[in-house]
């Protein structure tokens, strides 16, 4: 579904290279957690792997199609949640969620159904009037999540989807990626939060200084590191960790 290969790319002002030789194959049916500090190139892959980022070296394709080669074609097969918030904040939830089913081309008949599900889903029924700007951080995030999901994308990319939610919609966004993944789609999101890697992927990979350093399962990275607490191995492969 997701097919990365020897990708590299440097910011036009920086002499290092943010991610560098990476190569990774996420499946259908798949939930990939991408892990790795701050400044790791987590956000930097997911915007070059989501056709926003230009990049020197490799090859991206998203459900057989290259992101260069078709980069509208690959994106259609996209739902994207980026880190930042939504841009269209003068609009009202319901404007920008009809907005968003206007760009990925979603029939007027479909899309009501849909959109008010999600609504309801996510508590934001009674909000979809007022404009975006007026949302708490935690709704703007929702509204985001509603809008990448409209088209029922076969890869749903989310970049710290979690942050700012609330128990219950952190709840309600973990079960609605499993079921977007049983539905035979891929989940790839990154994430600081290890509990919830090891709760919800199928597989993660650990991302440091722009190398990949690890691909599996949890199984897999715990039979590696044996007797460590999550949070130590986490430590202890990134080499951040001050004790060691
Ligand atoms: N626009 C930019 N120009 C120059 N360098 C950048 C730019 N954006 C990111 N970088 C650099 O690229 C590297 C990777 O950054 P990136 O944002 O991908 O990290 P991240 O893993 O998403 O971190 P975080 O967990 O803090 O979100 C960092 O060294 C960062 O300073
Ligand atoms: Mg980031």
């Amino acid at each position: 579904m997701l097919q990365i290969e020897n990708l590299s790319k440097q910011y036009a002002n920086s002499g290092v290279y943010a991610v560098e030789n990476l190569n990774l194959t996420v499946n259908p049916g798949e939930i990939f957690g991408f892990l790795g500090p701050n400044g790791a190139g987590k956000t930097t892959t997911i915007k070059m792997l989501t056709g926003i980022l230009p990049f020197q070296y490799g090859r991206i394709s998203v459900a057989g199609i290259d992101i260069k080669a078709d980069p509208i074609g690959a994106k259609r097969n996209i739902g994207y949640v980026p880190d930042s918030g939504v841009v269209y904040d003068k609009l009202s939830g319901a404007e920008y969620l009809n907005f968003m089913a206007d760009v990925y081309g979603v029939p007027a008949n479909a899309r009501r159904e849909k959109i008010d599900a999600l609504l309801a889903t996510f508590n934001l029924t009674d909000a979809a009037g007022n404009q975006i700007r007026s949302y708490s951080h935690g709704m703007k995030q929702k509204i985001v999540v509603i809008g990448a999901l409209l088209h029922d994308p076969k890869l749903w990319v989310l970049d710290e989807p979690l942050t700012g939610l609330d128990p219950q919609s952190s709840f309600d966004l973990k079960n609605m990626m499993r079921r977007h993944c049983d539905a035979g789609n891929t989940v790839f999101f990154s994430t600081h939060v290890l509990e919830v890697a090891e709760k919800i992927c199928d597989r993660i990979g650990i991302v440091n200084k722009g190398h990949l350093v690890f691909v599996g399962s949890m199984k897999d990275i715990k039979e590696w590191k044996r007797d460590e607490s999550l949070e130590k191995l986490f430590l202890d492969i990134t080499g951040a960790d001050p004790f060691q």
